[in-house]
């Protein structure tokens, strides 16, 4: 099948609080987004790219980054919304093929690699519904409104999920149609829309510890670093 990537850079990067969003900033002369759209450029697995930037930023993203950078697998650009839900069900209105499987990807997350959009692939061949996680480096509690431990779940079954996040495109713009007719929307990732509107069980898949999202300003001191590392190599 078809494989649609939608990449989400319409985010504000509050936690970051830098000048420039978060996906502008310059990391080794290029933009973090420019790395993370390389990425779906290069990769044997997608077919073409859905790109979903703020308000106002589609011919900002067009200039100074598609076209430089020669990135041609972007067809199409769309504005997001106030939340990511909200950008991912503006990035799902505009697929074209509603029989391609489709991964919603964090633009953030500069340092997805093949290997992982491979793994996306085979998995949501097998089971319509999967997304790159990692098993829990620490140990994981569950709070109280005070902050004292309630409990402990086993860290074998505790596992940080990224993205991509992959599924057939019937099944997640479902579960996103349903999503959007509700109220005090509280959702964190597509697979819980997944589960929560359709009942569907989501496979997790080994993504990488190295696909961090940029979030706050230490990670652009481990994304230089892991940057310098690879050009060095
Ligand atoms: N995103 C988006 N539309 C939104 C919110 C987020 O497209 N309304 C995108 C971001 O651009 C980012 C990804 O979703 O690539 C993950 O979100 P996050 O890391 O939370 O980014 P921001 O929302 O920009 O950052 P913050 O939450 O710190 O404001
Ligand atoms: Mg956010």
């Amino acid at each position: 099948k078809k494989c649609t990537a939608i990449v989400l850079a319409a985010g504000q990067g509050r936690r970051m609080g830098s000048a420039v969003q978060k996906q502008y900033i310059e990391l080794e002369g290029k933009p973090l987004i420019y790395y993370t759209l390389q990425t779906f450029e290069k990769s044997e697995v997608i077919d073409d790219v859905i790109l979903v930037v703020g308000p106002g930023q589609i011919a900002y993203v067009q200039e100074e980054i598609l076209d430089p950078y020669h990135i041609e697998k972007v067809h199409t650009i769309v504005e997001g919304g106030k939340e990511r839900y909200e950008s991912v069900f503006r990035g799902l209105q505009a697929v074209k093929d509603s029989e391609c499987y489709v991964f919603i990807h964090d633009g953030a997350r500069m340092f997805v690699d093949e290997a992982i959009l491979q793994r996306g692939y085979e998995y949501v061949e097998k089971y319509g519904a999967c997304v790159a996680g990692m098993p829990s480096k620490d140990t994981v509690k569950m709070v109280d409104e005070e902050n004292f431990a309630v409990s402990t779940p086993d860290r074998r079954f505790v596992w940080t999920v990224q993205t991509p996040q992959v599924f057939e495109y019937s099944l997640i713009e479902e579960a996103y149609s349903k999503l959007m007719k509700e109220e005090g929307i509280q959702v964190t990732d597509d697979a819980m829309v997944a589960e929560q509107m359709l009942g569907v069980s989501v496979r997790l898949f080994e993504g990488s510890y190295r696909n961090l999202k940029i979030t706050t300003p230490e990670d652009l001191e481990i994304a230089g670093t892991f940057l310098q590392n690879a050009s060095a190599s």
